[in-house]
């Protein structure tokens, strides 16, 4: 692959400029005890930790409150953020307290829909977690409720705030790639955390645990700590690899078109590696057609994600193909953004020789009476690449916007309406995996439409 090294150069430079605009992260301004923000944490697991440590650390914004059904959590955070944070099983007690302005969901999905509302008609703004609900149903009793209660919802699909999503979508709205009507998305892990396979407490008891409040509207089993910290393997809690991972594809792809989403949905996959008795699968692909709207001319998405990928890493393991009639965008989650292009040959090449010698001959000297023969026959790969500056963190970016956003009481990124339009068509996928069909989706009304 040649590539040309001169651009190489001047666009890592570009980089820099990029790592500049990074630092636009930091708020420059002191806050004022007005601007002060606190929050609460309802569901203090792996992300809820990661979340409440990123939101901690922006000025002026404060660890109040923390809601786990999980003692073993509920001591984490007290450890973590001392004795006067307030804890608690039930997150209607950290929701009735008025020191509380903003909260995160982290729970497992099956609990957004509900306590997401809950917050909002309690005056709180909302940092959810993806995918925001588990029906899609849920999704419109969750807009409606931010429409009625004008509260501040972001959703927590954090890439989407990237400052390389954005770039890529700069340059593809600028025509870098000429036309895009085919994206594909992949996501390869080898690993058991990466399948989902968490630690396990050796405490974990009816006693530690608030079954029941765990459970919520999902069908009653018996205690079973499983369940609990391997949420993800049980489609009564989790939305499988679709609602966890196709989500963030989705909401990528949605925000870098400006797409509103596909209208037909198919999807495949099966258990074959981690026969840990889970109900969804541990491998997956969807394909996805989008129509033509005023942002682009409709495209196709491929969307493939692989818990049992040999030798995943590196830039293997997550990433997106921008394929245009001009150029290929690569954009490797986490390291670089990179553009390839070959100018399209300028003649249209002849399959003469295949035919009768008189007849290739007559066809030949037309051909080259056309396209006199000319140098370089050959049109080189140019590459930009925009890497991520170093420290850069899009987690950061996208607990500011929200924090912002609170503050100034202006929209968010990602939205309920992002947010549902994102989480549609990964739950479309687990109807067409488990019902072995083609589902259709109105991702105007994001609607279910067969
Ligand atoms: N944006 C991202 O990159 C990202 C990454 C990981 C997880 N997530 C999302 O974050 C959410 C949490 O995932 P996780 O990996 O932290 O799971 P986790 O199991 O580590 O944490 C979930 C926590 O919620 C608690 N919980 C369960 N039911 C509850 C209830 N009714 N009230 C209060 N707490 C309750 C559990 O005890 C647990 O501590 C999920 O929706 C997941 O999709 C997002």
């Amino acid at each position: 692959m040649a590539i040309n090294r001169r651009k190489f150069v001047q666009t890592a430079a570009s980089g820099a400029a990029l790592a500049q605009g990074a630092f636009a992260q930091s708020p420059s301004k002191t806050p004022s005890p007005n601007d002060r923000i606190q929050i609460g944490c309802i569901g203090f697991g792996i992300m809820g930790q990661g979340d409440v440590r990123t939101e901690a650390a922006i000025p002026g914004v404060e660890i109040v409150a923390v809601a786990d059904v999980y003692d073993g959590r509920l001591t984490a955070a007290r450890e973590r953020y001392g004795d006067h944070v307030f804890t608690t099983r039930d997150y209607r007690e950290l929701l009735a307290r008025p020191d509380v302005d903003a909260v995160i969901i982290a729970t497992p999905d099956h609990w957004h829909a509900r306590i997401a509302s809950d917050a909002m008609l309690a005056g709180k703004d909302v940092y959810c977690q993806k995918p925001m609900v588990q029906k899609v149903d849920d999704g419109h009793l969750v807009i409606d409720t931010w429409k009625k209660t004008n509260r501040i919802l972001q959703v927590g699909s954090q890439r989407v705030s990237s400052i390389l999503y954005a770039k890529a979508k700069e340059l593809i709205k600028s025509g870098a790639i000429g036309e895009v009507h085919m994206i594909e998305a992949f996501w390869n892990r080898n690993s058991p955390l990466g399948a989902w396979q968490y630690t396990i407490p050796p405490d974990a008891s009816p006693q530690t645990i608030d079954w029941d409040r765990f459970l919520g509207a999902a069908p009653k089993v018996p205690f079973e700590p499983v369940r609990l910290f391997r949420w993800r393997n049980y489609r009564d809690y989790g939305t499988g690899i679709a609602g966890d991972l196709f989500v963030h594809q989705f909401s990528g792809i949605h925000f870098i078109m400006d797409s509103l989403g596909p209208q037909r949905v198919c999807a495949t996959g099966g258990t074959y590696f981690w026969k840990d008795g889970r109900d969804v699968p541990d491998l997956m692909l969807g394909l996805y057609d989008y129509p033509a709207t005023d942002a682009h001319p409709g495209f196709q998405i491929s969307l493939r994600v692989n818990f049992e990928a040999g030798g995943a890493g590196g830039a293997e393991s997550q990433g997106f193909r921008f394929i245009g009639t001009d150029g290929i965008l690569n954009l490797s989650v986490g390291n670089a953004l990179t553009l390839s292009k070959r100018p399209r040959q300028t003649e249209p090449g002849s399959t003469a020789e295949t035919f009768s010698k008189a007849t290739a001959q007559k066809i030949l000297e037309e051909y080259r009476r056309k396209y006199p023969p000319h140098e370089p026959g050959f049109t080189p790969l140019t590459e930009e690449t925009y890497p991520l500056p170093r420290g850069y963190s899009e987690q950061v970016a996208h607990h500011q916007n929200f924090i912002n956003a609170v503050r100034a009481r202006k929209p968010v990124v990602e939205d309920p309406v992002f947010g549902l339009r994102a989480a549609g068509p990964a739950l479309l996928s687990n109807i067409s995996y488990f019902e072995q069909r083609m589902v259709e989706w109105d991702p105007v009304n994001m609607r279910i439409k067969s």
